[in-house]
Order: C-alpha cells, then structure tokens, then sequence
C-alpha cells in the first residue's frame, strides 16, 4: 500500500489527529487537502500536547514531508503562528518538511467578518460554523473571486484583485450587515506581510506528490471534519464547505484518484457533534454531559461544547460505504467504561417508514426516532489495556458487534491519548 488516506467517519472530531500520529511514522509524506483552521487535531506526545489546525500531524515526527495541499482554505496567520509555535517547543519546521500549495485559497479578514456576520443574519437558521472563514472563503472559490496563495506572492496582483474583491464585500459589511468596512490600504499591507514570511513554503504541491508516488514513498492523506459534514454527502446545509472524505483527495492536491489504494475510516466508540444540525442519536440529557465530561468534548478550536450520543451505525455505515473503507479505527472507547449498559442506534423511523441504511435521500433528519440495540457495559477502567486480550469481554464484544453492524471491521482500537493506547484487533 503506497497510500492510505485516513478520514472522519462521523460529524468530526473522531480522534484522527492521534491515528495519524501513530501511522506517520510509516509514511513520507502527510497531506492536508481540505478544510482549514476549522480543525482541531489534538496529538499527545510523553507530556507534551499539541492541537494542530492546519499543518498536518506529521510535523511532529522528525523527517517528514507535510503538505498543505491546494484544496485547503489557508489562513496565513494561523498558518503561520502554528509555525512559531511548534519551533517555540522545538520542533524544526522549515521548507525541507513543510510544502505549502500556490493553490491553496486565502482566507482573508473580510471572510472571517462575513462568516460571522452570516450566522447573525441567519439567526435561528445559523450552522454553527467554527467563525473561521471557512464558507465565504470556498464561496469565493466557487465564484472564482478568490485569490489563492500564489496571488498572494504577487504584490501587484494582489492589490489589484483584493481591491476589487474588498470593494464588493465591504458594501456588503456596511449596507447589508450595518458594520464598520474593513481598510482597503491596511489589509493590503497585513497580506504583503504575511506573504513574505509563506514564500519559502510555497511550491507546486500536485507535482511534489506525483514525483514522490512515482519515486515509491508513502503518503498519507489526513481527512479533516468528518464525512458527515461533508459537503456533498454530509447532512446538508449543517455541514461544512469542502469534501471531508477520501472523494475530496484528487480535487483537492492533483494526485490521480487511480493511485489511491486504500481508505481508513475513524469513529468514536459513541458520537458527537459540534455546531447546528440533525444528530439523531444525541442524548441531550445526564448521559450526554457525562459522555462530555468524562470525553473531555469540548472544541480544540473553538472550545465549545459537543453534542454527545451514541453510536449511530447507519451514519458510520454510510461514510464508510461513500469512502471505500476496508477497516476502521474506535477511538475512545475508555469513555464508555462504568456504565451499565450501553446503546446503538440500529435503525431510524420516520412516521411507518423503517430504514436500516442511512436515508441520506431525506431532506431533513431532524425528524427520525432511532432504534437502539443494547449491550451490556464494563465497570473497569480500560485505558492501561495494550492488547485485545487486556480487554473485558463486554469491551470485545461490543467492539465486535459495532464492525458487524457497520459492515467493515475494526482494525485498531484507542483507549486512552497516549501513543501506545492502541490496540490491534481482528474482530
Ligand atoms: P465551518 O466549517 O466553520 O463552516 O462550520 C460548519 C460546520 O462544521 C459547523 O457545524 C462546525 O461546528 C462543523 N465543523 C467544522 N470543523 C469541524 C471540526 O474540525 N470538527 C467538528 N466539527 C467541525
């Protein structure tokens, strides 16, 4: 296998910045290709803690090539506090292992303002959204008014083309929105900064991956969001804006989808959900707040509180079927330990209607009732477990029942943050 690309198979937040760590260490090259500041993946490393949100988790092992590809919405000023960080705890970050896209989109001032002055206008309607940017940058994208990292490089260029676009949101900041518009002469001047200090990163990133595939080294494609947040298959309009699965890969770094071999799904043990939007198996009641305690959920980007449920298993189904998944990883499944029993949404219902699969036809989920299957709990704490074996047979069990309900079986298990709390597993 000479690629893997590691994905969300819930609404986000499923652990993957701790599965990727673990697989970094056998692979070249790590790639970002969607999503941006927006995510937040948390890696533990001895006592240190590190929550990345643009530069992939790869960084943290020494030799690496990490790629933040052209489909990124790239915030240079995270992107580039990110960087100081990571030198600031000594982690060496320079152009030999991190690769920057020309292609990648900016995301300005004026689309984090707009992101934000959105969800006010959209009041009860609101997504939810981090307040990233994230929308209006891929909406500019999609309207082809946005400019991408490249432009950025261009001084001239970049004055003309912000002018113009700047003209056109800041009428919409002031007339629509009632704000204060955003200074033409000082945005330009922050960019140009901001600029120079991206330009030893930038390269053509596609040819960078293709000549590495072709020289025999091993990339990895880490997935941001989950698939149910994306775009196109995720639980529309609450989603966020680019393709979060192993689909969004050739779009969004210009490697062949011919040379993709194998796709990894990551879910939690149970669910959760950030922001707006259906969430059918959400306990909105002491058993989500302990999940929440206990899970420590709370954003590593915006620190706001998830949403907690069960396991849903149509919607782990389904983002396992779109992305082609030959196994899948259960994170924590520590967090389940003390409770009694356990439950997993098997089927959804709607009025007489029945669905066991994923009703991904359905315009609004809001409305389902779930049918849980229960199985019994554990009451011993499992995060000292290094083997299948360590493991209570309830944990094996439920373990085993989750792979034969979603129809993919489950290759590794995580029970704790650390590095070595992850278990091999044929089930
Ligand atoms: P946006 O991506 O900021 O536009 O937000 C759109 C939706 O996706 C909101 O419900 C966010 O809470 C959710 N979202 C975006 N990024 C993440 C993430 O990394 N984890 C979980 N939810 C996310």
């Amino acid at each position: 296998m000479t690629s893997l690309s590691v994905f969300g198979a819930q609404w986000g937040d499923e652990g993957k910045g701790k599965v990727i760590d673990r697989l970094a260490a056998d692979y070249d090259y790590i790639v970002r290709y969607q999503g941006g500041a927006n995510a937040g993946h948390t890696v533990v490393v001895g006592d240190q803690t590190y929550a990345l949100h643009l530069i992939p988790s790869g960084i943290l092992h020494p030799g690496k090539h990490n790629v933040v590809a052209g489909g990124v919405a790239l915030d240079p000023i995270t992107f580039l506090a990110e960087v100081e960080g990571l030198r600031k705890r000594g982690i060496a970050v320079d152009h030999t292992n991190l690769h920057l896209s020309s292609n990648a989109h900016v995301i300005f001032e004026h689309h984090k303002r707009i992101d934000a002055l959105a969800e006010v206008w959209k009041g009860a309607g609101r997504i939810g959204t981090t307040g990233r940017g994230i929308g209006p940058c891929y909406g500019d994208k999609a309207a082809r008014i946005g400019l991408r990292v490249g432009d950025l490089l261009d001084p001239e260029r970049c004055k003309t083309r912000l002018r113009a676009v700047l003209a056109e949101k800041n009428a919409l900041i002031e007339k629509v929105h009632g704000e204060q518009p955003l200074d033409l002469d000082e945005q330009i001047q922050r960019y140009h900064e901001l600029a120079d200090r991206l330009r030893p990163f930038v390269c053509d990133t596609g040819a960078l991956l293709r000549h590495a595939h072709l020289a025999g080294k091993r990339i990895l494609f880490e997935g941001a969001q989950g698939l149910m947040l994306d775009i196109d298959h995720g639980t529309y309009p609450f989603v966020t804006s680019s393709n979060t699965g192993p689909g969004g890969i050739p779009s969004g770094t210009g490697f062949p989808p011919v040379w993709l071999s194998e796709s990894l799904g990551i879910a939690k043990a149970y669910c959760t959900r950030v922001g707006e939007g259906p969430f059918p198996t959400e306990q909105d009641n002491e058993l989500g707040e302990l999940l929440r305690r206990v899970g420590h959920e709370f954003g590593t980007t915006t620190g706001r509180p998830r949403r907690a449920g069960w396991f849903d298993a149509l919607a782990v189904r389904y983002a396992l079927a779109v992305s082609g998944s030959t196994s899948w990883v259960m994170t924590k499944l520590d967090v389940l330990s003390g409770l009694d029993e356990l439950q997993v949404g098997v089927a959804y219902r709607v009025g007489t209607e029945r669905y066991e699969e994923y009703p991904a036809h359905l315009a609004d989920l809001g409305q389902v009732e779930v049918e849980y299957r229960s199985f019994p709990g554990w009451k011993q704490d499992i995060t000292g477990a290094r083997s299948m074996g360590d493991l209570p047979p309830e944990a094996r069990a439920y373990i085993q029942a989750l792979g034969e309900l979603v129809e993919v079986p489950v290759s590794l298990v995580s029970v704790g943050p650390e590095r070595s709390a992850m278990l091999p597993c044929q089930s």
